[in-house]
Protein backbone atom coordinates (compact mmCIF):
# COMPACT_ATOMS: atom_id res chain seq x y z
CA UNK A 1 0.00 0.00 0.00
CA UNK A 2 3.00 2.79 0.99
CA UNK A 3 4.48 1.44 -1.76
CA UNK A 4 2.04 1.87 -4.27
CA UNK A 5 1.20 5.75 -3.14
CA UNK A 6 4.94 6.30 -3.52
CA UNK A 7 4.67 5.07 -7.14
CA UNK A 8 1.52 7.55 -7.93
CA UNK A 9 3.64 10.45 -6.27
CA UNK A 10 6.58 9.67 -8.48
CA UNK A 11 4.47 9.37 -11.47
CA UNK A 12 2.66 12.39 -11.26
CA UNK A 13 5.68 14.11 -10.44
CA UNK A 14 7.25 12.81 -13.50
CA UNK A 15 4.40 13.81 -15.69
CA UNK A 16 3.91 16.91 -14.10
CA UNK A 17 7.37 18.26 -15.50
CA UNK A 18 7.81 16.21 -18.51
CA UNK A 19 4.72 17.48 -19.56
CA UNK A 20 5.54 21.00 -19.81
CA UNK A 21 9.39 20.98 -20.04
CA UNK A 22 10.35 22.48 -23.62
CA UNK A 23 12.76 19.32 -25.82
CA UNK A 24 16.27 19.77 -25.27
CA UNK A 25 15.58 21.30 -21.47
CA UNK A 26 15.36 20.19 -18.26
CA UNK A 27 13.20 21.50 -16.14
CA UNK A 28 13.34 21.13 -12.18
CA UNK A 29 11.35 21.65 -9.44
CA UNK A 30 12.79 24.53 -8.27
CA UNK A 31 11.19 26.62 -11.23
CA UNK A 32 14.56 26.42 -13.10
CA UNK A 33 14.83 25.46 -16.59
CA UNK A 34 18.47 24.53 -18.38
CA UNK A 35 18.71 24.33 -22.36
CA UNK A 36 21.12 23.53 -24.55
CA UNK A 37 21.66 23.01 -28.09
CA UNK A 38 18.43 24.76 -29.16
CA UNK A 39 17.63 27.65 -32.19
CA UNK A 40 15.66 29.88 -30.50
CA UNK A 41 14.22 30.99 -27.44
CA UNK A 42 11.66 27.78 -26.52
CA UNK A 43 8.09 28.07 -26.40
CA UNK A 44 6.29 26.65 -23.70
CA UNK A 45 8.39 26.88 -20.81
CA UNK A 46 6.31 26.46 -17.40
CA UNK A 47 4.75 30.43 -16.70
CA UNK A 48 6.16 29.83 -13.24
CA UNK A 49 9.96 29.55 -14.18
CA UNK A 50 12.29 31.89 -12.21
CA UNK A 51 15.54 30.56 -13.59
CA UNK A 52 16.33 30.37 -17.76
CA UNK A 53 19.86 28.96 -18.35
CA UNK A 54 20.57 28.28 -22.11
CA UNK A 55 24.54 27.36 -23.62
CA UNK A 56 25.69 26.17 -26.49
CA UNK A 57 23.05 26.96 -28.79
CA UNK A 58 22.54 29.26 -31.87
CA UNK A 59 20.06 31.61 -31.64
CA UNK A 60 20.65 34.97 -33.50
CA UNK A 61 18.32 36.92 -32.54
CA UNK A 62 16.35 37.49 -29.44
CA UNK A 63 12.81 39.66 -29.54
CA UNK A 64 10.22 40.51 -27.33
CA UNK A 65 7.68 37.74 -28.57
CA UNK A 66 10.03 34.90 -27.01
CA UNK A 67 9.32 36.52 -23.74
CA UNK A 68 5.89 36.77 -23.36
CA UNK A 69 4.04 34.44 -20.64
CA UNK A 70 7.46 34.66 -18.47
CA UNK A 71 5.67 36.17 -15.58
CA UNK A 72 8.12 34.79 -12.58
CA UNK A 73 11.14 34.97 -14.47
CA UNK A 74 14.02 36.45 -12.08
CA UNK A 75 17.22 34.92 -14.01
CA UNK A 76 17.90 34.81 -17.79
CA UNK A 77 21.26 33.20 -18.59
CA UNK A 78 22.37 32.91 -21.76
CA UNK A 79 25.88 31.18 -22.92
CA UNK A 80 27.97 30.98 -26.20
CA UNK A 81 24.66 31.22 -28.48
CA UNK A 82 26.16 33.56 -31.22
CA UNK A 83 23.30 36.22 -30.18
CA UNK A 84 24.12 39.40 -32.32
CA UNK A 85 21.12 41.34 -31.58
CA UNK A 86 18.16 42.01 -29.26
CA UNK A 87 14.79 43.87 -30.09
CA UNK A 88 14.30 47.30 -28.69
CA UNK A 89 12.65 46.67 -25.47
CA UNK A 90 12.86 42.83 -25.34
CA UNK A 91 13.32 42.72 -21.49
CA UNK A 92 11.39 45.78 -20.64
CA UNK A 93 8.48 43.93 -19.37
CA UNK A 94 10.01 40.81 -17.04
CA UNK A 95 9.28 43.36 -14.06
CA UNK A 96 10.51 40.69 -11.94
CA UNK A 97 14.12 40.16 -13.79
CA UNK A 98 17.45 40.43 -11.36
CA UNK A 99 19.97 38.95 -13.15
CA UNK A 100 20.26 38.77 -16.75
CA UNK A 101 23.64 37.23 -18.63
CA UNK A 102 24.23 37.05 -22.11
CA UNK A 103 28.22 36.03 -21.80
CA UNK A 104 30.51 34.84 -24.97
CA UNK A 105 27.75 36.06 -27.66
CA UNK A 106 28.36 38.73 -30.49
CA UNK A 107 26.73 41.74 -29.38
CA UNK A 108 27.46 44.85 -30.60
CA UNK A 109 25.67 46.86 -28.07
CA UNK A 110 23.77 47.02 -24.43
CA UNK A 111 20.35 45.56 -25.00
CA UNK A 112 17.96 48.47 -24.74
CA UNK A 113 15.51 48.90 -21.79
CA UNK A 114 16.63 47.49 -18.97
CA UNK A 115 14.11 46.35 -16.56
CA UNK A 116 14.41 48.60 -13.25
CA UNK A 117 14.35 45.82 -11.36
CA UNK A 118 17.80 44.57 -12.63
CA UNK A 119 20.33 43.99 -10.37
CA UNK A 120 22.92 41.96 -11.93
CA UNK A 121 23.92 42.31 -15.37
CA UNK A 122 26.78 40.89 -17.19
CA UNK A 123 27.99 41.03 -20.93
CA UNK A 124 31.60 40.00 -20.66
CA UNK A 125 32.95 38.11 -23.93
CA UNK A 126 30.98 40.34 -26.80
CA UNK A 127 31.87 43.04 -29.09
CA UNK A 128 29.87 46.00 -27.35
CA UNK A 129 32.06 48.67 -29.07
CA UNK A 130 30.13 51.84 -26.99
CA UNK A 131 27.87 52.38 -24.08
CA UNK A 132 25.15 55.38 -24.84
CA UNK A 133 23.60 57.60 -22.09
CA UNK A 134 20.92 55.68 -22.29
CA UNK A 135 21.88 52.12 -21.59
CA UNK A 136 21.77 52.03 -17.73
CA UNK A 137 18.92 54.76 -17.53
CA UNK A 138 16.65 53.86 -14.41
CA UNK A 139 18.84 50.79 -13.54
CA UNK A 140 18.78 51.97 -9.22
CA UNK A 141 18.63 48.55 -8.25
CA UNK A 142 21.77 47.51 -10.10
CA UNK A 143 24.68 46.06 -7.96
CA UNK A 144 26.87 44.28 -10.38
CA UNK A 145 28.18 45.18 -13.33
CA UNK A 146 30.18 43.38 -15.75
CA UNK A 147 31.23 44.53 -19.72
CA UNK A 148 34.86 42.48 -19.56
CA UNK A 149 36.40 41.34 -22.68
CA UNK A 150 34.63 43.88 -25.47
CA UNK A 151 35.57 46.86 -27.33
CA UNK A 152 35.19 49.86 -25.28
CA UNK A 153 37.32 52.33 -26.07
CA UNK A 154 35.84 54.93 -24.03
CA UNK A 155 34.11 55.23 -20.69
CA UNK A 156 32.69 58.30 -19.57
CA UNK A 157 30.46 58.98 -16.12
CA UNK A 158 27.29 60.36 -17.63
CA UNK A 159 26.46 56.57 -18.64
CA UNK A 160 26.78 55.66 -15.02
CA UNK A 161 24.78 58.33 -13.50
CA UNK A 162 21.46 56.34 -12.67
CA UNK A 163 23.37 53.47 -10.88
CA UNK A 164 23.00 54.58 -7.19
CA UNK A 165 23.27 50.99 -6.03
CA UNK A 166 26.38 49.85 -8.01
CA UNK A 167 29.02 48.03 -5.40
CA UNK A 168 30.86 46.28 -8.61
CA UNK A 169 31.85 47.23 -12.00
CA UNK A 170 35.03 45.62 -14.14
CA UNK A 171 35.41 46.46 -17.93
CA UNK A 172 38.41 44.70 -17.74
CA UNK A 173 39.89 43.67 -21.48
CA UNK A 174 38.46 46.48 -23.24
CA UNK A 175 40.48 49.12 -25.33
CA UNK A 176 39.67 51.71 -22.84
CA UNK A 177 42.56 54.96 -23.20
CA UNK A 178 40.90 57.18 -21.37
CA UNK A 179 38.41 57.81 -18.21
CA UNK A 180 36.80 61.12 -16.93
CA UNK A 181 35.77 61.83 -13.46
CA UNK A 182 34.37 61.91 -10.74
CA UNK A 183 32.61 58.74 -11.39
CA UNK A 184 29.04 59.28 -9.47
CA UNK A 185 28.91 55.55 -7.63
CA UNK A 186 28.93 56.47 -4.25
CA UNK A 187 28.75 52.56 -3.52
CA UNK A 188 30.80 51.24 -5.73
CA UNK A 189 33.24 49.30 -3.60
CA UNK A 190 34.92 47.66 -5.92
CA UNK A 191 36.50 48.71 -9.90
CA UNK A 192 38.47 46.63 -12.17
CA UNK A 193 39.93 47.75 -15.51
CA UNK A 194 42.88 45.71 -15.74
CA UNK A 195 44.37 45.04 -19.04
CA UNK A 196 43.19 48.31 -21.48
CA UNK A 197 45.17 51.15 -22.82
CA UNK A 198 45.12 53.32 -20.03
CA UNK A 199 47.71 56.32 -19.83
CA UNK A 200 46.48 58.50 -17.24
CA UNK A 201 43.36 58.04 -14.70
CA UNK A 202 42.59 62.08 -13.99
CA UNK A 203 42.97 63.07 -10.79
CA UNK A 204 38.96 63.85 -9.68
CA UNK A 205 38.13 60.30 -11.41
CA UNK A 206 37.67 59.44 -7.50
CA UNK A 207 36.33 62.01 -6.04
CA UNK A 208 32.84 60.43 -5.97
CA UNK A 209 33.61 57.20 -4.96
CA UNK A 210 33.57 57.18 -1.06
CA UNK A 211 32.90 53.13 -0.73
CA UNK A 212 35.57 52.48 -3.17
CA UNK A 213 37.85 49.35 -1.33
CA UNK A 214 39.10 47.30 -4.58
CA UNK A 215 40.88 48.64 -7.46
CA UNK A 216 42.26 46.74 -9.76
CA UNK A 217 44.39 48.96 -13.24
CA UNK A 218 47.05 45.84 -13.70
CA UNK A 219 47.75 45.97 -17.70
CA UNK A 220 47.82 49.42 -18.53
CA UNK A 221 50.26 52.30 -19.44
CA UNK A 222 50.22 53.55 -16.26
CA UNK A 223 53.45 55.60 -15.27
CA UNK A 224 51.73 56.59 -11.69
CA UNK A 225 49.98 55.76 -9.28
CA UNK A 226 46.60 57.81 -9.16
CA UNK A 227 46.33 60.67 -6.58
CA UNK A 228 43.31 61.02 -4.53
CA UNK A 229 42.77 57.73 -4.57
CA UNK A 230 39.43 57.26 -1.78
CA UNK A 231 40.50 56.66 2.13
CA UNK A 232 37.95 53.95 2.19
CA UNK A 233 40.62 51.66 -0.10
CA UNK A 234 42.03 48.27 1.68
CA UNK A 235 43.70 47.05 -2.05
CA UNK A 236 45.46 48.60 -4.94
CA UNK A 237 46.45 46.52 -8.11
CA UNK A 238 48.88 48.36 -10.63
CA UNK A 239 50.50 45.63 -11.62
CA UNK A 240 52.49 45.40 -15.49
CA UNK A 241 52.14 48.84 -15.81
CA UNK A 242 55.15 51.40 -16.04
CA UNK A 243 55.72 53.04 -12.67
CA UNK A 244 59.18 54.20 -12.44
CA UNK A 245 58.72 55.61 -8.70
CA UNK A 246 56.28 55.33 -5.80
CA UNK A 247 55.55 58.29 -3.90
CA UNK A 248 54.30 57.41 -0.97
CA UNK A 249 53.78 60.48 0.76
CA UNK A 250 50.45 60.62 -1.95
CA UNK A 251 49.18 57.77 -0.25
CA UNK A 252 49.64 58.78 3.64
CA UNK A 253 45.60 58.90 3.54
CA UNK A 254 45.11 54.97 3.06
CA UNK A 255 45.02 53.79 6.58
CA UNK A 256 43.57 51.09 6.20
CA UNK A 257 45.15 49.91 2.55
CA UNK A 258 46.33 46.44 3.43
CA UNK A 259 47.00 45.25 0.09
CA UNK A 260 49.68 46.56 -2.82
CA UNK A 261 50.32 44.83 -6.27
CA UNK A 262 53.20 46.48 -7.94
CA UNK A 263 54.62 43.08 -9.72
CA UNK A 264 55.88 43.81 -13.43
CA UNK A 265 56.65 47.40 -13.69
CA UNK A 266 59.71 49.40 -13.95
CA UNK A 267 60.48 50.23 -10.22
CA UNK A 268 64.48 50.62 -9.40
CA UNK A 269 64.09 51.35 -5.95
CA UNK A 270 61.40 51.99 -3.35
CA UNK A 271 61.50 54.10 0.26
CA UNK A 272 58.99 55.06 2.84
CA UNK A 273 56.34 52.17 2.90
CA UNK A 274 55.89 52.37 6.47
CA UNK A 275 53.90 54.86 5.40
CA UNK A 276 51.03 52.77 5.06
CA UNK A 277 50.68 51.50 8.55
CA UNK A 278 48.09 48.77 7.71
CA UNK A 279 49.64 47.30 4.87
CA UNK A 280 50.44 43.37 5.40
CA UNK A 281 51.10 42.07 1.33
CA UNK A 282 53.32 43.91 -0.95
CA UNK A 283 54.25 42.40 -4.07
CA UNK A 284 57.18 43.66 -5.98
CA UNK A 285 57.93 40.76 -8.41
CA UNK A 286 59.68 41.70 -11.63
CA UNK A 287 61.48 45.33 -11.28
CA UNK A 288 64.07 46.45 -11.63
CA UNK A 289 65.36 46.71 -7.81
CA UNK A 290 68.85 46.74 -6.60
CA UNK A 291 68.32 46.93 -3.14
CA UNK A 292 65.26 45.78 -0.85
CA UNK A 293 62.82 48.47 -0.31
CA UNK A 294 63.69 50.75 2.51
CA UNK A 295 61.57 51.81 5.42
CA UNK A 296 58.92 48.87 5.16
CA UNK A 297 55.63 48.77 6.93
CA UNK A 298 55.97 47.00 10.27
CA UNK A 299 52.59 45.43 9.71
CA UNK A 300 54.18 43.82 7.28
CA UNK A 301 53.23 39.74 6.36
CA UNK A 302 53.95 39.00 2.76
CA UNK A 303 57.19 40.88 0.86
CA UNK A 304 57.31 39.56 -2.66
CA UNK A 305 60.81 41.01 -4.35
CA UNK A 306 61.26 38.11 -6.45
CA UNK A 307 62.81 38.53 -9.89
CA UNK A 308 64.96 41.77 -9.49
CA UNK A 309 68.33 42.86 -9.33
CA UNK A 310 69.13 42.72 -5.24
CA UNK A 311 72.43 42.00 -4.32
CA UNK A 312 72.21 41.71 -0.45
CA UNK A 313 69.82 41.01 2.51
CA UNK A 314 71.05 42.93 5.72
CA UNK A 315 69.45 43.04 9.18
CA UNK A 316 68.65 46.64 8.86
CA UNK A 317 66.64 45.23 5.74
CA UNK A 318 63.76 43.36 8.02
CA UNK A 319 64.25 44.96 11.40
CA UNK A 320 60.76 45.90 12.90
CA UNK A 321 58.86 43.34 10.40
CA UNK A 322 57.95 41.11 13.15
CA UNK A 323 54.82 39.95 11.31
CA UNK A 324 56.73 38.58 8.64
CA UNK A 325 55.56 35.24 7.33
CA UNK A 326 55.98 34.94 3.69
CA UNK A 327 59.22 36.09 2.04
CA UNK A 328 60.21 36.01 -1.57
CA UNK A 329 63.66 36.70 -2.59
CA UNK A 330 64.45 34.21 -5.34
CA UNK A 331 65.45 34.90 -8.77
CA UNK A 332 67.74 37.44 -7.84
CA UNK A 333 71.45 38.35 -7.51
CA UNK A 334 71.63 37.78 -3.69
CA UNK A 335 75.39 36.88 -2.75
CA UNK A 336 75.51 38.58 0.54
CA UNK A 337 73.05 37.43 3.15
CA UNK A 338 73.94 38.66 6.29
CA UNK A 339 73.66 36.17 9.90
CA UNK A 340 71.11 36.45 11.62
CA UNK A 341 69.45 39.10 8.84
CA UNK A 342 65.87 37.88 9.51
CA UNK A 343 66.05 36.92 13.32
CA UNK A 344 63.72 40.10 13.96
CA UNK A 345 61.31 38.20 11.89
CA UNK A 346 59.18 36.01 14.46
CA UNK A 347 56.57 34.60 12.43
CA UNK A 348 58.70 33.54 9.72
CA UNK A 349 57.48 30.59 8.21
CA UNK A 350 58.56 30.85 4.35
CA UNK A 351 61.64 31.65 2.86
CA UNK A 352 62.16 31.89 -1.04
CA UNK A 353 65.71 32.02 -2.08
CA UNK A 354 66.01 29.97 -5.05
CA UNK A 355 67.97 31.13 -8.01
CA UNK A 356 70.68 33.16 -6.42
CA UNK A 357 74.14 33.45 -6.60
CA UNK A 358 74.13 31.96 -2.55
CA UNK A 359 77.83 29.98 -1.70
CA UNK A 360 76.59 28.81 1.91
CA UNK A 361 73.13 28.72 3.48
CA UNK A 362 72.52 31.98 5.05
CA UNK A 363 73.07 31.54 9.26
CA UNK A 364 70.69 32.53 12.11
CA UNK A 365 67.51 32.40 10.06
CA UNK A 366 64.63 32.34 11.77
CA UNK A 367 63.21 28.53 13.70
CA UNK A 368 59.55 29.46 12.37
CA UNK A 369 60.25 28.61 9.46
CA UNK A 370 58.62 25.65 7.74
CA UNK A 371 59.95 26.13 4.52
CA UNK A 372 63.23 27.42 2.89
CA UNK A 373 64.15 26.97 -0.88
CA UNK A 374 67.69 27.43 -2.16
CA UNK A 375 67.40 25.79 -5.40
CA UNK A 376 69.79 27.08 -7.69
CA UNK A 377 72.63 28.79 -5.90
CA UNK A 378 75.84 27.62 -5.40
CA UNK A 379 75.68 26.42 -2.14
CA UNK A 380 79.00 23.76 -1.51
CA UNK A 381 77.87 22.35 1.75
CA UNK A 382 75.83 21.51 4.18
CA UNK A 383 76.71 22.17 7.51
CA UNK A 384 75.35 21.92 10.80
CA UNK A 385 75.63 25.57 12.23
CA UNK A 386 73.53 26.60 8.79
CA UNK A 387 70.20 24.47 9.25
CA UNK A 388 70.56 24.71 13.24
CA UNK A 389 67.30 25.77 15.35
CA UNK A 390 65.48 25.07 12.27
CA UNK A 391 62.97 22.91 14.13
CA UNK A 392 59.72 23.35 12.30
CA UNK A 393 61.43 23.37 9.29
CA UNK A 394 59.22 20.92 6.64
CA UNK A 395 60.50 20.77 2.90
CA UNK A 396 63.97 22.09 2.21
CA UNK A 397 64.79 22.65 -1.07
CA UNK A 398 68.77 22.22 -1.85
CA UNK A 399 68.22 20.76 -5.61
CA UNK A 400 71.07 22.23 -8.46
CA UNK A 401 73.28 23.14 -6.16
CA UNK A 402 77.05 22.47 -5.51
CA UNK A 403 77.01 19.78 -2.48
CA UNK A 404 78.98 16.32 -2.64
CA UNK A 405 78.26 14.86 0.98
CA UNK A 406 75.75 15.33 3.69
CA UNK A 407 76.29 16.20 7.15
CA UNK A 408 74.28 13.65 9.64
CA UNK A 409 74.27 16.12 12.10
CA UNK A 410 72.61 18.53 10.45
CA UNK A 411 69.95 16.29 9.11
CA UNK A 412 69.28 15.12 12.93
CA UNK A 413 68.48 18.63 13.89
CA UNK A 414 65.81 18.98 11.40
CA UNK A 415 63.18 16.35 13.16
CA UNK A 416 60.08 17.97 11.31
CA UNK A 417 61.44 17.32 7.84
CA UNK A 418 59.24 16.15 5.69
CA UNK A 419 60.49 16.60 1.99
CA UNK A 420 64.17 16.90 0.90
CA UNK A 421 65.32 18.14 -2.58
CA UNK A 422 69.24 17.11 -3.34
CA UNK A 423 69.00 16.45 -6.59
CA UNK A 424 71.18 18.02 -9.30
CA UNK A 425 74.27 18.27 -6.90
CA UNK A 426 77.26 16.56 -7.73
CA UNK A 427 77.24 14.14 -5.02
CA UNK A 428 80.15 12.05 -4.08
CA UNK A 429 78.99 8.41 -3.37
CA UNK A 430 80.91 7.71 -0.42
CA UNK A 431 79.71 5.42 2.34
CA UNK A 432 78.91 7.82 4.62
CA UNK A 433 76.69 9.37 2.35
CA UNK A 434 74.65 5.76 2.59
CA UNK A 435 74.72 6.22 5.94
CA UNK A 436 72.81 9.81 5.70
CA UNK A 437 70.54 7.71 3.44
CA UNK A 438 69.59 5.27 5.76
CA UNK A 439 69.33 7.87 8.77
CA UNK A 440 67.08 10.00 6.38
CA UNK A 441 64.90 6.39 5.44
CA UNK A 442 64.52 5.80 8.90
CA UNK A 443 62.95 9.09 9.69
CA UNK A 444 60.28 9.03 6.34
CA UNK A 445 61.57 12.45 4.75
CA UNK A 446 60.72 12.14 1.17
CA UNK A 447 64.00 12.37 -0.38
CA UNK A 448 64.94 13.20 -4.01
CA UNK A 449 68.50 12.17 -4.03
CA UNK A 450 70.08 12.58 -7.49
CA UNK A 451 72.58 11.05 -8.83
CA UNK A 452 76.39 10.43 -8.12
CA UNK A 453 79.52 12.25 -9.42
CA UNK A 454 82.03 10.50 -8.13
CA UNK A 455 83.58 8.18 -7.46
CA UNK A 456 84.18 7.12 -11.19
CA UNK A 457 83.06 4.07 -11.10
CA UNK A 458 79.42 4.97 -9.02
CA UNK A 459 78.97 7.96 -11.72
CA UNK A 460 75.07 8.30 -12.70
CA UNK A 461 74.10 5.73 -10.00
CA UNK A 462 71.12 7.21 -8.16
CA UNK A 463 72.22 7.09 -4.66
CA UNK A 464 68.92 7.08 -2.68
CA UNK A 465 67.98 3.65 -4.65
CA UNK A 466 71.25 2.18 -5.46
CA UNK A 467 71.41 -1.61 -4.48
CA UNK A 468 75.23 -1.70 -6.01
CA UNK A 469 76.59 1.14 -3.62
CA UNK A 470 74.65 -0.78 -0.74
CA UNK A 471 76.44 -3.57 -1.24
CA UNK A 472 79.74 -2.05 -1.16
CA UNK A 473 79.29 -0.34 1.29
CA UNK A 474 77.66 -2.99 3.66
CA UNK A 475 80.49 -3.73 5.79
CA UNK A 476 81.17 0.05 7.04
CA UNK A 477 77.57 0.22 7.69
CA UNK A 478 77.30 -2.59 9.61
CA UNK A 479 79.94 -0.70 11.58
CA UNK A 480 78.21 2.22 11.50
CA UNK A 481 75.12 0.53 12.97
CA UNK A 482 77.04 -1.14 15.65
CA UNK A 483 78.43 2.57 16.91
CA UNK A 484 74.78 3.66 16.38
CA UNK A 485 73.63 0.98 18.70
CA UNK A 486 76.04 2.29 21.51
CA UNK A 487 75.06 5.77 21.27
CA UNK A 488 70.87 4.88 21.55
CA UNK A 489 72.08 2.87 24.70
CA UNK A 490 73.51 5.67 26.20
CA UNK A 491 71.06 7.69 25.29
CA UNK A 492 67.95 6.07 26.25
CA UNK A 493 67.34 8.02 28.86
CA UNK A 494 67.64 11.57 27.16
CA UNK A 495 63.92 12.08 25.42
CA UNK A 496 65.09 15.32 23.39
CA UNK A 497 67.07 13.07 21.41
CA UNK A 498 66.30 11.35 18.00
CA UNK A 499 65.23 7.85 17.74
CA UNK A 500 66.47 5.89 14.82
CA UNK A 501 64.72 2.90 14.15
CA UNK A 502 67.62 0.87 12.69
CA UNK A 503 65.96 -2.04 13.65
CA UNK A 504 64.20 -1.01 10.21
CA UNK A 505 67.05 -1.20 7.90
CA UNK A 506 66.65 -5.15 6.89
CA UNK A 507 63.87 -4.10 5.37
CA UNK A 508 65.24 -0.51 3.60
CA UNK A 509 67.86 -3.24 2.12
CA UNK A 510 64.82 -4.38 -0.52
CA UNK A 511 63.63 -0.61 -1.88
CA UNK A 512 65.77 -0.40 -5.15
C1 LIG B 1 11.61 33.55 -30.80
O1 LIG B 1 12.50 34.25 -31.63
C2 LIG B 1 12.78 33.65 -32.87
C3 LIG B 1 13.80 34.49 -33.54
O2 LIG B 1 15.03 34.35 -32.86
C4 LIG B 1 11.51 33.49 -33.69
O3 LIG B 1 11.81 32.85 -34.90
C5 LIG B 1 10.54 32.67 -32.88
O4 LIG B 1 9.34 32.55 -33.55
C6 LIG B 1 10.30 33.30 -31.52
N1 LIG B 1 9.48 32.45 -30.72
C7 LIG B 1 8.44 32.89 -30.06
C8 LIG B 1 7.67 31.92 -29.25
O5 LIG B 1 8.10 34.06 -30.10
C1 LIG C 1 15.56 50.96 -31.09
O1 LIG C 1 15.78 52.02 -30.20
C2 LIG C 1 16.71 52.96 -30.66
C3 LIG C 1 16.86 53.99 -29.58
O2 LIG C 1 16.85 53.41 -28.33
C4 LIG C 1 16.25 53.60 -31.95
O3 LIG C 1 17.28 54.47 -32.42
C5 LIG C 1 16.02 52.53 -32.96
O4 LIG C 1 15.50 53.10 -34.14
C6 LIG C 1 15.06 51.52 -32.41
N1 LIG C 1 14.92 50.43 -33.37
C7 LIG C 1 13.76 49.93 -33.69
C8 LIG C 1 13.77 48.84 -34.72
O5 LIG C 1 12.75 50.33 -33.19
C1 LIG D 1 39.26 51.79 8.32
O1 LIG D 1 38.87 50.56 8.88
C2 LIG D 1 38.20 50.69 10.11
C3 LIG D 1 37.99 49.30 10.67
O2 LIG D 1 37.43 48.46 9.74
C4 LIG D 1 36.91 51.46 9.90
O3 LIG D 1 36.22 51.61 11.11
C5 LIG D 1 37.24 52.80 9.30
O4 LIG D 1 36.05 53.49 9.00
C6 LIG D 1 38.07 52.66 8.04
N1 LIG D 1 38.51 53.95 7.59
C7 LIG D 1 38.11 54.45 6.45
C8 LIG D 1 38.67 55.78 6.10
O5 LIG D 1 37.36 53.86 5.68
C1 LIG E 1 44.91 51.17 10.52
O1 LIG E 1 45.87 51.83 11.30
C2 LIG E 1 45.37 52.83 12.15
C3 LIG E 1 46.56 53.41 12.87
O2 LIG E 1 47.52 53.85 11.97
C4 LIG E 1 44.33 52.28 13.07
O3 LIG E 1 43.77 53.30 13.83
C5 LIG E 1 43.24 51.59 12.28
O4 LIG E 1 42.30 51.00 13.10
C6 LIG E 1 43.84 50.57 11.37
N1 LIG E 1 42.81 49.95 10.56
C7 LIG E 1 42.70 48.64 10.47
C8 LIG E 1 41.63 48.14 9.58
O5 LIG E 1 43.44 47.88 11.05
C1 LIG F 1 84.99 11.88 -2.24
O1 LIG F 1 85.20 11.58 -0.89
C2 LIG F 1 86.40 10.89 -0.63
C3 LIG F 1 86.42 10.46 0.83
O2 LIG F 1 86.14 11.56 1.65
C4 LIG F 1 87.58 11.75 -1.01
O3 LIG F 1 88.79 11.06 -0.78
C5 LIG F 1 87.46 12.13 -2.48
O4 LIG F 1 88.47 13.03 -2.84
C6 LIG F 1 86.12 12.76 -2.77
N1 LIG F 1 85.95 12.97 -4.19
C7 LIG F 1 85.58 14.11 -4.71
C8 LIG F 1 85.46 14.16 -6.20
O5 LIG F 1 85.32 15.06 -4.01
Amino acid sequence: MHLLCALLVVFSLSDGSSLHCPRRCSCDSAQSVQCYRLTEVPSGIPPSTKRLFISHSKIQHLQLSNFTGMLALEDFILLASGTESVENGTFKNLNTLKTLELWKNRLIKVPTALPATLEVLKLNDNSITILLGSDFEGLKKLRILELKNNLLSCLSPGMFSSLLSLQSLSVDGNHVESVAGPLPLPNLQHVSMENNKLHLIPSNFFTSLQSLQYVSFSGNFLTRIPVNLPKSLLSLKMERNQLKVVRFRDLKHLENLSHLYLSENLLSSMDGAQILSNLTTLELSQNQLQMLPLKLPARLQKLDCSNNLIQRVTAQDFQDLRDLKHLFLDNNIVSLFEAGALQGCSQLSNLALEQNLLLSIPLRLPGTLARLDLKGNAIRDIAERGLKDLKQLQVLNLRNNKISALDLKALEGLPRLRHLYLDGNPWNCTCSLLRAREMLKAKGTDVRGGQCAAPAERQGESWMSSKKIMRQCEHHLQQAEKSQESKKKSKAEDPSSIRINIDDDDEDYEID
